[in-house]
């Protein structure tokens, strides 16, 4: 295998010639930060895959997020660099069991976190990620939300709204594996540190943190913060981008790594770029609808 400087420079320059963008996923490998022309969480990532003007987008990161730049940009080539890369929470909800939830309470609205499908998206009100989940419940007339597939996520907007919250079953198998135990523990260790934790945490993780942010928003947060430890609750590789952000500063993690982020790697997104391979390809009827519910939640600032 080249080393890692010889891939970069190769991936800078076939970027340059195929006029393409790299987006990468705030849990991806530390390497591929290297080549990414934008680095951020699933809000920040859709809205610049809404603005780019390059001819292809290269998605680091898991499959709905690139399904996510495709619905967006249908005359693009989104490619992704390994079809492995896979959510598991996303496939925790079809289309089919979604439209029998609606029927059964036909008066709710639908509110998709983005780690979904485009099939879900598209029999979806609107979509929401982790850092504006709150911000579109509330946003909308209905007073019930069948809300999917992250129970976790259900369970911490449902604290900021006065709205029946019906939540889904799925979890993500990351998140849903910390326990309040171990963040007491690591509070006993480490007393001048704060806890961040992401909310597809459980709720009884939730309630040790002192702040519940996305994944960009914990780079934000240590940044501002007085504080100069902080015990992270979300994805392991998340410190990598911390320490990167915020260099003098302390990041001590709770947590497991999520496979799938970490299937992409130098190879396979040379591979994919110099080949033009493993492109996103959408049913367009289902493209259109999932645009709209994505273009309703890109509207909220
Ligand atoms: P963010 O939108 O906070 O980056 O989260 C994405 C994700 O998959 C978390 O597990
Ligand atoms: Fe999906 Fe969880 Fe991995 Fe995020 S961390 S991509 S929700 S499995």
């Amino acid at each position: 295998m080249e080393n890692n400087k010889e891939f970069i420079e190769k991936i800078n320059r076939l970027k340059k010639e195929k006029d393409a963008v790299i987006l990468v996923h705030n849990y991806q490998r530390p390497e591929i930060y290297n080549i990414a022309d934008f680095i951020g969480d699933s809000l920040e990532l859709s809205r610049k895959a809404a603005e780019t003007d390059a001819k292809i987008i290269v998605f680091c990161g898991v499959d709905f997020m690139a399904e996510s730049a495709k619905i967006l940009n249908p005359k693009k080539k989104v490619l992704l660099p390994t079809f492995e890369a896979k959510c598991p929470m996303a496939a925790m909800v079809n289309a089919d069991e979604l439209e029998k939830m609606r029927k059964k309470y036909p008066k709710a609205a639908v509110v998709s976190y983005i780690n979904t499908t485009a099939e879900v998206k598209a029999v979806s009100d609107i979509c929401c990620t982790s850092s504006n989940a709150v911000k579109v419940v509330n946003s909308l007339s209905e007073k019930e939300i069948i809300f999917v597939p992250d129970k976790n996520l259900a369970d911490y907007v449902s604290r900021f709204t006065k709205k029946k919250i019906i939540p889904w079953k799925g979890f993500c198998y990351v998140h849903s594996r910390f326990m309040p135990e171990q963040v007491k523990e690591a509070k006993k260790l480490h007393e001048d540190a704060i806890v961040l934790a992401h909310p597809e945490c459980p709720s009884e993780v939730i309630d040790k943190a002192d702040a519940v942010c996305s994944t960009s928003g914990m780079i934000d947060f240590a940044r501002k913060s007085d504080s100069r430890k902080f015990i992270i609750c979300t994805e392991a590789g998340m410190i990598e981008r911390l320490k990167t952000e915020v260099p003098s500063k302390e990041f001590l993690t709770l947590g497991t790594i999520c496979i799938q982020q970490k299937k992409n790697n130098l190879q396979n997104v040379y591979d994919c770029l110099k080949n033009e391979t493993n492109e996103i390809a959408l049913d367009e009827n289902v493209r259109i609808k999932a645009k709209e519910a994505l273009d309703r939640m890109l509207k909220i600032k």
